[in-house]
């Protein structure tokens, strides 16, 4: 059986997940999951999915993740990012991953769509990336057949790189209905169902899953944080990057 285990805020890893391969969705944004239940075994093939933010794996990502029962299965990890760099993130998945009773034996950094600074690879995972997974799978495949579980070597460094601060959190503006849907989605509960146009900013961790569900678009960023973040990443995140596969 081959599973995702997916935490994709605004869609970018799941787009790349899919491009990989299909399977049963575990989706670790959902905070109504008991993962601690969620038990697998060396049977079977988890993707495990993740964007990097500030060069490492979110930190309820690696919480969730770390409740569940990996029991042997082989693991394919996904790193996906914004153009600008990952870091440390393959790494600190690997490890988690490893904690969690994961075998890995490949690992993708890919690229989608920078969730807040949306110019920097906007228009992917294209065609071109997903042919590139897709012929990646085959490989992953051929790997396992021959029943080859070796762990490949990953970029990164241990400790970790230091998180980033969190800034920038999405207000509601004249446009919101109140429906909820923002509250029901956020992977953290920061947005209160009874008063959706609040959040705690102590709990929001700028995911913007908010922003990319509210089905009325009444969602945004501070426009001037957005276009100086832009301005900042220019020189990091113009030139096209390209997806590394690790088998
Ligand atoms: C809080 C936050 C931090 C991020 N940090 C980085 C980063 O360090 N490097 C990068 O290239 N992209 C970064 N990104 C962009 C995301 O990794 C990228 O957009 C990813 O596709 C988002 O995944 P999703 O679409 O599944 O939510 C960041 C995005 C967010 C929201």
């Amino acid at each position: 059986m081959v599973y995702q285990l997916i935490f994709s805020p605004t869609g970018g890893t799941q787009a790349v997940a899919n491009a990989l391969a299909g399977g049963q969705v575990i989706d670790l944004c959902d905070r109504s999951v008991n993962f601690s239940a969620v038990t697998l075994t060396g049977q079977d093939v988890a993707v495990i999915a993740v964007p990097s933010y500030g060069g490492r794996v979110p930190e309820i990502a690696v919480e969730r993740l770390s409740k569940v029962q990996g029991g042997g299965a082989r693991a394919v990890l996904v790193c996906v990012y914004g153009n600008r760099a990952y870091e440390d993130t393959l790494t600190e998945l690997a490890d988690t991953a490893q904690a969690a009773g994961f075998r890995t034996v490949a690992a993708v950094a890919a690229l989608a769509e920078h969730s807040i600074a949306r110019k920097y690879a906007a228009g992917r995972p294209d065609e071109a990336d997903k042919a590139v997974l897709k012929d990646f799978w085959r490989k992953i495949q051929a790997k396992l057949d021959a029943g080859d579980t070796t762990a490949p070597a990953l970029p990164g460094n241990r400790p970790y790189k230091k998180r980033g601060v969190r800034s920038i959190v999405p207000q509601a503006g004249k446009d919101c209905t109140a429906c909820g849907r923002c509250a029901a989605v956020c992977p953290v509960g920061a947005i209160d169902p009874a008063a959706p146009k609040v959040t705690d900013n102590s709990k929001c961790i700028s995911c913007m899953r908010c922003i990319a569900q509210c089905p009325v678009h009444a969602r945004s960023l501070n426009p001037v944080l957005v276009a100086g973040l832009e301005l900042a990443l220019k020189p990091l995140c113009s030139a096209r990057k390209e997806n590394e596969l690790f088998l």
